[in-house]
């Protein structure tokens, strides 16, 4: 079996490490947090490894996994170069989805590579139960990406080969859907409370629909999803909802008008005809000062 050292074994290096521990892919081998006992902690969770104190005290591995946060992943690798020297037949990569594998240059003749799982790991536990099935978009040496690409396989994945010049755009496309729908569904929230709908009730209500809406757009795509007033072309109910979040919750009209003007190209490839797309361009754009 391939060994594997882990230089921060957080959230995400932990949970890798114990599923691939499991897996009897990798051997995990030393394991260097900024902390001590968090090194030990995440052994314990992984099942296998050596708490170190520093960095320089890891044994050499075939496989290095620097996953510190993303601010670090530089510093790291060049503390790593300086304790591997020239050393040939091992690999190193991180798990950013915003970098590259270029960020790693200073560790050649190491193979290097990013692998980027499109997974929340924000609890370690439960990313173990509901990783499976997860894509991990791949970018790097080839001798690096196809042992990772075996890797990730034998843990369940799906493998998406990236170059390194378009990762930083494939990034924006996972923070879009993902991060952005969170804060859809907090000025969601606000708009329900300024309705006078408490917070509960109000995610009760939106929990079936929101996830609905989801499925829907992986099953029938976006063109196919959308539904409401600006798809009806319904410009009496579009001009009610802005006149009554600019007298009650004015910084929520600037998002409304904001994102429906997307949502108006987007309606535009379905049914909703030219006229009405002008019409609500006029309404939804934001009024001259
Ligand atoms: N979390 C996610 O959902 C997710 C998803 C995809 C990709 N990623 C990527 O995975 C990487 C790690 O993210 P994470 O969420 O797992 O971070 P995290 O939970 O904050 O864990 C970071 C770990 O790195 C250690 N660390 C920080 N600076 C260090 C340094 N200079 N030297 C050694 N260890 C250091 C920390 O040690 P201490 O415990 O001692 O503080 C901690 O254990 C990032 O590149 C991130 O972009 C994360």
């Amino acid at each position: 079996m391939k060994t594997l050292n882990i230089i921060g074994a957080g959230r995400l290096g932990k949970t890798l490490g114990r599923l691939w521990q499991q897996a009897g892919f990798f051997q995990v081998q030393a394991i260097f947090n900024r902390s001590l006992d968090s090194a030990q902690a995440a052994a314990e969770f992984i099942g296998a490894g050596r708490a170190v104190a520093a960095l320089e005290l890891m044994k050499p591995a075939d496989f290095w996994l620097i996953a510190c946060s993303d601010s670090e992943i530089a510093a790291t690798a060049e503390r790593l170069a300086n304790h591997l020297g020239e050393r040939e037949n091992i690999a190193a990569f991180h798990c950013s989805g915003a970098l590259s594998s270029q960020v790693l240059e200073v560790l050649r003749p190491a193979a290097i590579a990013s692998a980027h799982p499109v997974h929340s790991f924000a609890d370690p536990l439960r990313s173990l139960d509901n990783f499976t099935g997860c894509s991990v978009a791949l970018e790097g040496e080839s001798s690096a990406t196809k042992a990772l690409a075996e890797a990730f396989t034998t843990i369940g994945c799906e493998i998406l080969n990236i170059e390194a010049q378009h990762k930083s755009l494939y990034h924006a496309g996972s923070v879009i859907a993902c991060n952005y729908l969170t804060v859809l569904i907090d000025l969601s929230l606000s708009s329900f409370a300024a309705a006078g709908i408490d917070r509960d009730s109000a995610l009760k209500l939106l929990e079936p629909i929101v996830l609905q809406t989801a499925q829907n757009n992986m099953a029938l795509g976006p063109e196919n999803s959308l539904t409401g007033p600006i798809a009806r072309g319904d410009l009496e109910t579009v001009a009610n909802q802005l006149k009554d979040l600019t007298s009650t919750a004015p910084e929520l009209a600037h998002h409304y008008r904001q994102l429906g003007l997307a949502c108006v190209e987007l309606a535009r490839r379905g049914q909703l005809s030219d006229e009405s797309a002008a019409k609500l361009i006029e309404l939804l754009s934001e009024p001259m000062r």
